[in-house]
């Protein structure tokens, strides 16, 4: 993400159900832990500052959603976003996806995975550190129940070829399907903070759907 300074946090917001650590997550998983009910589970990868995770959840109040962020700053800031609006379907975990993925979700437990703008390393050298590889790959399409969609959106385009070979290559895994681009009807109406930056700016957003099959 950016360097620009982020927004502050009321001090009196009360975070505690919309913030949580790994340790927090239930094991074995149960998401009517977190949620107290049982409903549709939708999980996103790098929520940022949270525009998917808050707009997802006020529209779709039949869904539970889950973000993992790995930066404590903009996990906060997201789960600041859900408990001032009172979103009691929606909580951010404070880790890294590719743990969450491999040790907390069990198989069939998601009816969709979002990953949008996952590469805040561009540099060569950083490739490495991305999260989009293929074990977490694997995962992705264990977690997934049978019908369920992986919603890959980048502005890198190499990134974005890379990981739809990857996910071809990921057995389970069918796609990818096109995915159009919808005009915004107002100044915030785009997926997330990074594809309203990419299209103000002029730039391609990638876009992929997977299903499992
Ligand atoms: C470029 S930002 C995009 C944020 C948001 N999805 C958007 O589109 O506005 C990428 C985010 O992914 C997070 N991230 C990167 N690797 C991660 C990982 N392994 N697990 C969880 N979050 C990760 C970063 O901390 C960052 O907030």
């Amino acid at each position: 993400m950016g360097r620009r300074a982020l927004r502050k946090i009321d001090p009196s917001l009360d975070l505690s159900r919309h913030l949580l650590t790994l340790d927090q997550l239930p094991r074995p998983w149960q998401a009517e832990v977190l949620f107290g009910r049982r409903a549709p589970l939708e999980v996103e990868i790098g929520s940022g500052k949270g525009l998917f995770l808050r707009r997802a959840a006020a529209a779709r109040p039949d869904v539970d959603f889950l973000g993992i962020e790995i930066a404590p700053r903009y996990a906060r800031l997201a789960a600041a976003g859900l408990a001032r609006q009172g979103l009691s379907n929606a909580a951010v975990v404070i880790a890294d996806a590719a743990r969450v993925l491999q040790e907390v979700l069990p198989e069939e437990s998601a009816a969709a995975i979002h990953v949008y703008f996952p590469d805040p390393w561009w540099k060569q050298r950083h490739k490495k550190r991305r999260v989009m590889k293929e074990p977490v790959a694997r995962d992705v399409a264990r977690v997934l129940h049978p019908g369920g969609s992986l919603h890959f959106w980048t502005d890198v385009e190499e990134y974005f070829d890379t990981a739809v070979r990857l996910f071809r290559e990921t057995p389970g895994l069918e796609g990818p399907f096109v995915v159009p681009e919808a005009p915004a009807a107002h100044p915030m109406d785009y997926r997330t903070h990074f594809e309203r930056r990419t299209r103000l700016h002029g730039e391609t957003v990638y876009r992929a759907l997977f299903c499992k099959r």
